[in-house]
């Protein structure tokens, strides 16, 4: 496996594959190296056939506060621009495999938006979330003016991206940002679990699943509607198809081969 710098990567059993950040001095802040490590070996475990589903997470303090201050601080226009600053997070939404964010304490500017890149997001009982960019004088820049929108809608994303308040796990989680809230001690366990659950369906459908409610984040209803109706009757061209309906009426578990 290969070592990394800012984050910890291990394969739990059950085809998952665990990504945890490790800058606990910087609260997980997400400089250039994480997310180069980062996007890599997401990049990795989507290649890797063994595994379903990877699960994203942090320390008990902070899932993540941030993109790194201080490594902006002194970049000017041409700089970013040149650069492209942040584009590569861009690469993580490219991963087929289902991710799962694991959220404890501060998911914060751009941890808030890798949270959001992910599927499912599962947030402890002290997670908090926010998009203070405001406060430095900018605005979200790894897409959570875009991805917050559509998760919360226009009222709260203004209302966070405006005034930089943090917004605690029961707002985010009435508000329909969060998959579920769990107490913390329980969090790495209850979003490994799900990922175990998520692994062990049919690859193939669980990728088209993810591409499908994906699309509707993309597209009118109508269209959404004709993909996913494609992907529907691509599942009929797969052995987990037959596997899956078998096991139903043979009252047994189905053993999904990825085929
Ligand atoms: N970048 C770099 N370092 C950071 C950081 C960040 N985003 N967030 C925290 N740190 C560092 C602090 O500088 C501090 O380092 P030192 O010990 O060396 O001083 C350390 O982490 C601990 O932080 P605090 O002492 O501030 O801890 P706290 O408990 O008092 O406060 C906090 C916690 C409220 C999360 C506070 O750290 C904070 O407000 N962080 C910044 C949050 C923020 O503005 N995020 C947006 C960043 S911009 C962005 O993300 C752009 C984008 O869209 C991608």
């Amino acid at each position: 496996m290969t070592h990394y710098e800012t984050i910890e990567t291990s394969t739990p059993d059950g085809g998952v594959g665990l990504i945890r950040l490790n800058r606990p001095k910087a609260l997980n802040a997400l400089s250039l190296t994480v997310m180069r490590e980062l996007t890599h070996a997401a990049a990795e475990f989507d290649d890797d056939a063994e595994i379903g589903a990877i699960v994203i997470s942090g320390s008990e303090r902070a899932f993540a506060a941030g993109a790194d201050i201080s490594e902006m601080a002194a970049l000017d226009y041409p700089d970013v621009v040149q650069a492209d600053l942040l584009a590569g997070w861009e690469d993580l939404a490219q991963v087929r495999t289902p991710l799962i964010a694991a959220v404890c304490g501060y998911a914060l500017g751009g941890g808030c938006e890798l949270a959001m890149l992910c599927d499912l997001l599962i947030a402890s009982d002290t997670a908090v979330f926010g998009q203070p960019e405001i406060k430095l004088g900018i605005i979200p820049g790894m897409g959570g003016s875009q991805r917050l929108t559509r998760a919360v809608g226009k009222a709260k994303a203004m209302d966070l991206c405006l005034t930089g308040r943090t917004m605690p796990v029961e707002e985010a989680e009435r508000a329909g940002l969060v998959s579920r809230v769990v107490p913390a001690d329980q969090l790495l366990d209850e979003a490994i679990e799900a990922g175990r659950t998520i692994a062990a369906m049919s690859r193939s459908a669980a990728m088209a699943a993810k591409e499908a409610v994906n699309r509707a984040l993309e597209t009118t209803l109508s269209e959404g509607v004709r993909f996913e109706r494609k992907l529907f009757h691509a599942a009929f061209a797969s052995l987990d198809q037959k596997e899956g309906m078998s096991a139903f009426l043979e009252k047994r578990t189905p053993v999904f081969g990825g085929g």
